[in-house]
């Protein structure tokens, strides 16, 4: 290619070979252009002008975002800098929660405020359960909890304003809070037991294990063990930049919809097995697996294309995601008191030759996130049900981190895609009797 005269200034010069019409477009931070930019080409003067196609927005960044970072081909997650690996090893998920939502690390004072709002709102109104116990008794969970979620709007008509920074940070507490509750309520339906209310005293995830697993007026002591490993999990699961469902959040909140609405919509993205519910397809595909005996026809299968290997792969991480090397390490932790998950076995074979054979290789398909989740949750006496909802719990506060900023970005207005348009020329109308 010549040279246009540009050389070394941060543009890009585009020819257009239709019209031999030079444009000269600015290149901002990170490799991008601003895809308006590509408008004013134009072969005719009224014509609609240039535009990106790109389905799945493989290639598309739709916002500024200052919450998580992530480098995929070199394993990084990072909140607001923090590396993930720190925050698992040292901060609890409140703490991490407040992080992402206000951008730094709380002093003291500000946790110990923001640790009493949360827990002081864990309790829905008595009606909700009324709500649930119109669901069937084999109501998957995630179906559940999306219902409550929703339901919460018509509890809160308030929420609505979401142009007020308070009634917002309303909302936020309020979701944080509840969403246990909501999820062990689901739970108890499904066991077909009471429900278990808040107590106010025990940690978040102390408070959840009680919700979920107490039985009548025995005290019951989650093991310390299994609070901190499900923190962790927490943590590792709160944010994830703009994946499927921050996607949809910010896409149903940027219409201004009230954020339980939004974030139901954001629970149903995250529900489907390519995304949050891999985690639940793991455990299914590990069970029908059985034993190590039966791993190479199903790996055959994997590359014959008839089978996925659930659990490894990542749109983004094209290197070890670093979530799954410390749920890895969790997972010991926790099978020292739960007993080692017989499946245990399966998953470590099948990670080992995926590491190893050039089909996995070659296309960068390491474990994920949801590999080893699954094995830890199952041991932890959570049925496959419940697996999504424990990446919803957590994954709340991204999605109101990243809510919170779409609202504050001035750039951002309501989400509408283009298409191109490849159906039917125009055609006139014909009367049912007369169609061929
Ligand atoms: N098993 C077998 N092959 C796979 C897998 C897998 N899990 N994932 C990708 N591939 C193959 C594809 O067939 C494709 O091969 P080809 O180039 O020969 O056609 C290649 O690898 C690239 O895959 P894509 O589907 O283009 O990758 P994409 O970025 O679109 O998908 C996804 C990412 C959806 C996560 C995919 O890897 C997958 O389906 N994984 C299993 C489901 C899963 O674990 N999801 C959880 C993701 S993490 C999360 O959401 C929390």
């Amino acid at each position: 290619m010549g040279e246009t005269g540009n050389e070394g200034k941060n543009t890009l010069s585009i020819r257009d070979n239709r019209t031999g019409r030079d444009y000269e477009i600015d290149i901002l931070e990170g490799n991008v252009i601003r895809a308006m930019d590509l408008r004013q080409i134009k072969v005719q003067d009224d014509d609609f002008g240039m535009m990106a196609y790109d389905p799945a927005f493989t290639n598309t960044a739709s916002t500024r975002s200052t919450i998580t970072y992530i480098d995929g081909g070199k394993g990084i997650l990072r909140y607001r800098g923090y590396p993930i690996d720190q925050l698992a090893e040292r901060s609890t998920h409140l703490e991490v929660s407040y992080l992402l939502l206000k951008g730094e690390l709380p002093t003291q004072s500000q946790l110990d405020d923001f640790v009493q709002e949360v827990t002081f709102h864990t309790y829905v109104h008595e009606n909700i359960t009324g709500l649930f116990g119109a669901f069937r008794h084999d109501a998957h969970a995630m179906g559940m909890v999306i219902s409550g979620v929703s339901a919460l709007s018509t509890f809160y008509p308030g929420a609505k304003d979401v142009e007020d920074p308070d009634v917002r940070w309303q909302q936020i507490i309020r979701l944080i809070a509840k969403m246990p509750t909501l999820a062990a309520f689901a739970y108890r339906h499904h066991r077909g037991l009471p429900d278990v209310y808040p107590e106010n005293e025990l940690s978040y995830t102390a408070n959840f294990l009680n919700m979920l697993f107490r039985i009548g007026t025995r005290e019951y002591q989650p093991s310390p063990v299994l609070e901190r490993a499900l923190d962790i999990l927490f943590i590792l699961h709160a944010d994830h930049e703009q994946n499927c469902s921050a996607t949809a959040m910010r896409v149903i909140g940027s219409s201004k919809t009230d954020p339980y609405s939004a974030l139901s919509g954001a629970m149903s993205a995250l529900y489907g097995p390519l995304h949050g519910g891999a985690n639940e397809a793991v455990l299914r595909m590990l069970e029908r697996i059985g034993s190590v005996d039966n791993i190479p026809a199903f790996m055959e299968g994997v590359k014959r294309r008839e089978e996925r290997l659930m659990g490894f792969g990542h749109r983004v991480y094209k290197a070890y995601d670093p979530r799954a090397s410390i749920i890895k390490r969790t997972a010991d932790e926790v099978f020292e008191v739960t007993g080692r998950n017989p499946l245990l076995d399966i998953a470590l074979e099948l990670e080992k030759i995926a590491l190893n054979e050039d089909f996995f290789i070659e296309r960068n398909l390491y474990p994920n996130v949801d590999f080893y989740s699954g094995l830890i949750y199952q041991a932890m006496g959570f049925p496959v049900e419940m697996f999504p909802v424990l990446f919803a719990i957590p994954r709340t506060v991204g999605w109101l981190a990243q809510w919170q900023e779409m609202l504050d970005d001035p750039e951002q207005k309501i989400a509408r895609p283009r298409q191109i348009f490849v159906g039917a020329e125009p055609r006139d109308f014909v009367q049912i009797g007369d169609r061929g």
